[in-house]
């Protein structure tokens, strides 16, 4: 995960011998046109990369859900059926869905320590720090429609500045049905081999001078600087391959006592609850068709990390990440030692165990907080955010109140669009009796320990306001003092305030204040990294800042005597098929394409369609999307995900088994061509043929 602007020297080396043809100032230059113009983040959590000259883009599937379900109705369904804009006046604009390019990238790490060494606290120096970040985010030249960010790396040691430019007008153009771009679902997810052609196109709109503008009906197709042409030329194993795109958080140099606890304590409590959630909302999501569409974007959400929570705790397990660390830090210490630099870095793991030691039981009853009141029980959650109302009116007063309540209804109107009290109550039976049973007893108000979850549940869905959007308008209604009244004599509201209350005296504070020592230890620890193993290439753990990863296609061992090839076909899709299945059905049409091998111009050599693959590049969540780039920066695939055994990546990355996943370019093409008979589109792109084929 190397950072676009800083590739020259030994990365470049290393991808020039692995194959690649182009140059790091073609992957990054701040004077000419290069390929991260072409990779912008798409909706804050995912990347895209443009695809034509008039701003077309290219992402996953999972990554247009939330758009492409805002548009459906059991009437329209574009999840079940798909859709594709045959003209431009047919494509669909979609509120608050943003895509940021980044202009530049610059070291300002120099500017962030001014006037932080000499403080005396960490609390004084990460305020000065945050003060310097503010004012030079503020001043840093750039034009009016551009925006500057500063974002640290290598935990501390290092900041960089970003110019960037957000476009605001961007919409939907292609999606196909969840049949293809979802198939195999969650029993699929995070898993190889897959089927799944998880792609969607948007379309980014700019002014008439090519910058950002809000939606207007007479925007123009925005030019980005660069696009990308698609290779369906094909790939082999062991070709090079690059991946760029905005990862989100890794945790790569976390000390062996902070992986014990995610491993036997944090991943555990948080499966627990997710696994009860859902249990719940998936029975009846399979029997009412419009459940199963308010519920499906939510769902898939808090499937997905609870199921790369199982892997990841599985993988940390089998690849003994423990014990590796272990060894890790007696090197570190014995380094530390023999440079005699003690007084830096002496006492630095034993800090940390006793610090990990300390906040166990508070990271446990954040996690049950997290996940409980804030995520997964809707009404608790909606609760929540009328507490924080309180919490503004009592420390800001009326005005303050007013324009928190009037922006709280307003977003409350798409929530309860996709809210069904019946599902959340059986949620919430669920959750309240794992808060009351499983979360650390010494922080827990008496009256939860001693709660009756199903007597509870029936209090609260019969009485409670929040179970419906009139309901919550009616108790918003009118000025601060009476609504305050109102909110407190509310049977979900008291539950949430007694949670809460209790959660933000007792848990939080001493949380905080352990961890605020654990993130100085660690950027301790990460310069003491670099600086005792010089010769590990260390990159810079994720931060949802732009990446250059890298690396070849690849099968993999995931067990004995099992050997995993690294490409999939549409033959697999059709294994699979099981016919009205929730998961597994497929199209009538991709069944007759198939068995007619009526694949166009994108079956491999042998006459096969090729559907997915794997290689070693080093991804996490947020490159979905990401365009996998051959050794000339042609498009050959679309990152969506990780294999099983390797999605421990986050935290111990090992090369023998951790994957990522791509949708062949290939495949995206046959379907919009062949499936969608959108020719509107495939004109618009710029594809490279192998030379025993033609270009149409
Ligand atoms: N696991 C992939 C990622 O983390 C894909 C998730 C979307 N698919 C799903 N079935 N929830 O985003
Ligand atoms: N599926 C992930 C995403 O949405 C990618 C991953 O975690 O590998 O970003």
């Amino acid at each position: 995960m190397w950072i676009p602007s800083l590739l020259k020297g030994s990365n470049e080396a290393e991808m020039k011998a692995l194959g690649m043809k182009i140059s790091a100032d073609d992957i990054y230059s701040v004077n000419t046109s290069s390929l991260k113009d072409a990779v912008p983040h798409f909706d804050g959590g995912c990347t895209a990369e443009m695809i034509s000259s008039k701003g077309l883009l290219l992402t996953n599937h999972h990554c247009g859900y939330d758009n492409i379900q805002s548009h459906s109705t059991v009437e329209h369904d574009y999840l079940t059926d798909g859709f594709w804009a045959y003209k431009m006046s047919d494509e669909l604009p979609n509120k608050d869905l943003t895509v940021t390019f980044i202009i530049k990238i610059e070291d300002v790490t120099a500017k962030i320590f001014e006037g932080v060494t000499g403080l005396a606290t960490e609390i004084e120096k990460q305020k000065k720090i945050q003060q310097n970040m503010a004012a030079l985010s503020k001043s840093f030249p750039r034009e009016a429609w551009q925006e500057a960010m500063i974002r640290t790396f290598y935990d501390g040691n290092q900041y960089l500045l970003f110019v960037t430019e957000t476009f605001k007008d961007v919409r939907l153009v292609g999606a196909p049905p969840s049949s293809i771009g979802k198939f195999g679902s969650d029993t699929d997810n995070w898993v190889w081999p897959r089927h799944t052609g998880d792609f969607s196109l948007f379309r980014i709109y700019a002014d008439k001078n090519n910058h950002p503008a809000e939606y207007a009906i007479d925007n123009v197709p925005y030019q980005p600087k660069h696009f990308f042409p698609i290779s369906a030329k094909g790939i082999q194993e062991n070709d090079f391959t690059m991946v760029m795109g905005y990862p989100g958080r890794t945790q790569e140099y976390l000390p062996s006592f902070a992986v014990e606890q995610i491993v036997n304590d944090l991943n555990p409590a948080k499966i627990e609850i997710r696994d009860a959630a859902l249990k719940v909302q998936d029975g009846f999501m399979r029997k009412d068709n419009a459940i199963k569409i308010q519920y499906a974007s939510k769902y898939a959400g808090v499937a997905n990390y609870w199921k790369k929570w199982i892997g990841e705790t599985k993988g940390l397990k089998k690849s003994n990440a423990v014990a590796l660390k272990k060894d890790f830090e007696k090197k570190f210490q014995e380094r530390v030692n023999k440079a005699g630099k003690q007084s830096e870095y002496g006492t630095l793991l034993s800090d940390f165990e006793k610090n990990y030691n300390e906040i166990k039981p508070y990271a446990i009853a954040k996690d049950y907080f997290t996940e409980v009141v804030l995520r997964n029980s809707e009404i608790l959650s909606f609760g929540y955010r009328l507490y924080q109302l309180e919490q503004v009116y009592n420390s800001k007063g009326d005005q303050a109140f007013t324009d928190r309540k009037n922006n709280l209804i307003a977003g409350f109107e798409g929530l309860y669009k996709d809210y069904s009290a019946p599902v959340d109550e059986k949620v919430f039976e669920q959750l309240i009796h794992l808060y009351a049973t499983k979360s650390p007893k010494q922080f827990l108000p008496e009256s939860i320990q001693k709660i009756n979850p199903a007597v509870s549940a029936r209090l609260i869905f019969d009485n409670s306001k929040l179970t419906n959007y009139n309901g919550l308008k009616e108790l918003l209604n009118g000025d601060a003092k009476s609504v305050v009244e109102r909110m407190n004599q509310d049977p979900a509201y008291q539950l949430v305030k007694l949670i809460a209350d209790s959660y933000q005296k007792i848990v939080a504070p001493k949380f905080d204040e352990i961890n605020i020592k654990n993130i100085a230890l660690q950027r301790t620890y990460m310069k003491g990294i670099m600086e005792f193993f010089p010769n590990d290439r260390i990159f810079p753990d994720a931060n949802s800042t732009l990446r250059v990863t890298y690396g070849q296609v690849k099968g993999y061992k995931p067990s004995d005597a099992v050997v995993y090839e690294p490409i999939s076909y549409l033959d697999g899709v059709i294994e699979k098929y099981v016919p009205g299945d929730y998961e597994f059905d497929v199209p009538k049409k991709l069944i007759d394409l198939y068995y007619a091998k009526d694949f166009g111009n994108y079956a491999d050599k042998n006459g096969k369609m090729p559907l997915a693959f794997i290689a070693t590049n080093h991804t996490t969540g947020g490159n979905s999307g990401s365009p996998t780039l051959d050794a000339n920066g042609n498009l050959i695939g679309l990152n969506f995900d990780r294999v099983w055994e390797g999605t421990m990546s986050d935290i111990y990355y090992s090369p023998e088994i951790c994957r990522n996943i791509m949708v062949d370019a290939r495949y995206i093409l046959f379907i919009i061509d062949k499936f969608a008979r959108a020719t509107n589109l495939i004109e618009e792109l710029t594809i490279v043929y192998p030379k025993s084929k033609k270009s149409k």
